[in-house]
């Protein structure tokens, strides 16, 4: 996950390959209460990982089921038939809507002493209309706290199931579903009936509870969308296993991304055009705009058809989440597209109308907006501008403007606090870069070149940090080479540079988090000592072994960007990179840093002997033949001399942002 205050995402055209994406939270969070509430065992597969269903999980296990979890495959026994806990259970369902409605409901119909409270803003979100239903059925609720809102304390029922329960259908269709999977503990003996009231909104997470109850076992007979009917002697029963279906609105970016990069498309897995979930719709609206779509029992594979794609007009009430993503697909087609019937986007995460038109104006698009609508015309090439994406904590405009970085004026786009798509996609910028390559000369480096004990590896990586990139500390390279040739018995001289450089032509080493594994091991410590960095001085003055490295160190520059520290990142490994800087420092102040650093952490070390270690690696450094330390003729210098490291930190962030266009 990117937490970084921005993401820039360099121009992109292609994309290709195979995702993976998340489980849907509505499927995840109401499979895992109907596998606890039913007879058997029921293995999940491929829940998603999020807030709502941590919460649920846990109050599944204080209830008394049985919850094994690896990955994301959980393993649940139902409580069918047995005695629920009598003890008095305090549950906290923290900010999950999906859990503490559904759970309520059922909690009150199967009776006991259960306490149900969440964090504060938990508390201020209503649930008196389901609370009002249950009480109509003769459950024990009371309020702890503000009338209609949670906390709420539940008793033992006296259940009158003779005539229907109404329930409102106009403000959550949570309510319902909540009734729905709640009743069938109860119908053993009669029908029971369910009575909305009010018209009924969001009915596509009503046909998941429909097809869902279906697999466990129960039947709903629905009289339109006003009645819907459990029939006598329903009993909830484990389907073995389920899988949970990938998010269809988390899909639409994949989808949308085959229709408008070029390469040789995108596969979705994890979600197919049988999907239970109405958002995957979007199908249809992206086919009507020119996407080729083929697909499959849980994937998709799209292919760009129509080029540029067609505009379309369409009434997205039944697709509001998924149709954000028409409005940046609108930006690459052949007239004004308009989406109407979205008044719901007013009160999203923001207000998505706003917030649409005014970022897509921001990269020149001319966008007109209604109450209820917005029209997106096309942006042609020539007009793109680059802009930073404001995203209002939405994790779907986030999503939705990485697709902007497809332009083709190549200009790049920054999304600003990229982690709001946590919110239900944590990697989705990785999915997105693994699928979606840039040219490597178009990925932007950063080079960091100075001397031994500079400082240069903190300013580097925390630069990277700042930026959401890659680091590539290229000491560590030469480092490693020379511990793996010493291990080998090989001694460190010219003599033996063609089986030093054969070594670090295929070094298998791996980098994570600042550790450094050789096949595998730990070898950290052991590099990072004085002595491993006397031995890579001597490794790195053999021409054979720099040219070994080449392609190793290449292959740092991914997306999103790279900073590279070393002696010859900016002259030699990238000469293109979009900044170089040289780090200088005084031999005896880095001699002193280096001093202090080691005291500090124990290992005793004599002032004069580091400065003298330090003048000969400088000197081998800068008088070696191939690729000496020397800065890049464009390399900014910076003389860190006296600076802290933040100071250090910010004026590289700060050389870098003028040469943004942000
Ligand atoms: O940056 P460092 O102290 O970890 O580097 C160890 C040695 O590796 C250094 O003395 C010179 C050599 N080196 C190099 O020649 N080229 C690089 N790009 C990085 C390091």
């Amino acid at each position: 996950m990117f937490s970084t205050a921005f993401l820039d995402l360099p121009p992109l055209s292609t994309a290709e390959g195979e995702v993976a994406l998340p489980g849907s939270k509505s499927i995840s969070n109401r499979v895992l209460l109907l596998s606890a509430l039913c007879q058997g065992t029921t293995t999940v597969h491929d829940l998603l990982d999020s807030d709502d269903t941590r919460v649920m999980l846990a109050a599944l296990r204080q209830l008394g089921c049985a919850v094994a979890q690896q990955g994301s495959t959980v393993t649940i026994t139902g409580l069918g038939g047995r005695a629920w806990p009598t003890p008095a259970i305090e549950l906290f369902m923290g900010n999950a809507g999906t859990a503490m409605r559904p759970l309520t409901a059922a909690l009150a119909v199967q009776g006991g002493d259960f306490t149900l409270k969440g964090v504060q803003r938990m508390h201020e979100r209503p649930i008196g209309d389901l609370v009002d239903a249950l009480r109509e059925l003769g459950c024990t609720i009371d309020y702890l706290g503000n009338e209609g809102f949670p906390p709420l304390r539940v008793g033992q029922p006296q259940l009158r199931l003779d005539k229907p329960i109404p329930v409102r259908g106009d403000v959550s269709s949570q309510f319902l579903t909540a009734l729905l999977m709640a009743l069938p503990l109860a119908a053993q003996e009669r029908d029971i009936t369910i009575e909305v009231v009010g018209e009924l909104i969001s009915k596509p997470y009503i046909e998941i509870t429909l097809k869902l109850l279906a697999r466990y076992g129960i039947v709903v007979q629905r009289q339109g969308w006003e009645r819907f009917v459990i029939l006598a002697g329903s009993r909830y029963q484990s389907p073995g296993s389920i899988h949970v279906e990938a998010d269809a609105s988390s899909a639409s970016y994949f989808i949308a991304l085959g229709a408008i990069a070029q390469g040789g498309g995108v596969r979705v897995h994890g979600v197919g055009a049988d999907s239970i979930q109405g958002d995957i719709r979007f199908v249809e609206a992206a086919q009507a705009m020119g996407a080729q779509v083929r697909s499959g029992p849980s994937w998709l594979h799209i292919d760009r058809g129509a080029w540029p794609l067609k505009a379309i007009t369409l009434d997205c009430n039944h697709i509001p989440d998924a149709a954000m993503t028409l409005a940046v697909m609108a930006l690459y087609a052949d007239g004004p597209t308009t989406l109407s019937n979205i008044a719901s986007w007013r009160v999203k995460e923001t207000d998505r109308i706003a917030a649409m038109a005014t970022e897509c104006r921001k990269l020149g698009a001319t966008v007109e907006e209604g109450p209820d609508w917005i029209r997106v015309h096309p942006l042609p090439a020539g007009q793109w501008r680059a802009a930073s994406i404001h995203t209002y904590d939405d994790h779907r405009v986030a999503m939705c403007f990485s697709l902007a970085a497809f332009n083709p004026d190549r200009v790049p786009v920054r999304i600003e606090d990229p982690k709001c798509v946590a919110k239900t996609f944590p990697d989705y910028f990785e999915t997105l870069f693994s699928v979606a390559p840039a040219d490597a000369e178009r990925i932007p480096v950063i080079c960091i070149d100075g001397p031994s004990a500079s400082g240069k590896g903190t300013l580097a990586s925390q630069v990277a940090a700042r930026l959401g990139y890659h680091y590539l500390d290229s000491g560590a390279l030469y480092r490693v080479t020379a511990h793996a040739a010493l291990q080998t018995g090989l001694v460190l001289d010219a003599a033996h540079e063609s089986q030093i450089a054969a070594l670090a032509a295929t070094l298998p080493v791996r980098f994570d988090g600042d550790r450094v594994l050789l096949a595998n091991k730990d070898v950290s410590e052991a590099i990072r000592s004085e002595q491993g960095g006397m031995n890579a001085s001597k490794v790195s003055a053999l021409p054979a072994v720099r040219q070994a490295l080449v392609a190793l160190q290449h292959s740092f520059r991914r997306l999103p960007g790279l900073v590279a520290d070393g002696r010859d990142m900016g002259t030699v490994i990238f000469p293109d990179a979009g900044l170089k800087v040289f780090l200088t420092a005084s031999a005896e102040q880095r001699a002193e840093r280096r001093h202090k650093q080691l005291i500090s952490k124990g290992i005793s070390a004599i002032f004069v002997d580091l400065l003298a270690d330090l003048r000969a690696r400088d000197a081998r450094d800068t008088s070696r033949s191939s690729a000496p330390l020397k800065a890049a003729e464009d390399a900014l210098l910076l003389d860190n001399s006296d600076l802290g490291i933040e100071d250090s930190v910010q004026q590289v962030l700060a050389w870098w942002q003028g040469k943004t266009p942000f």
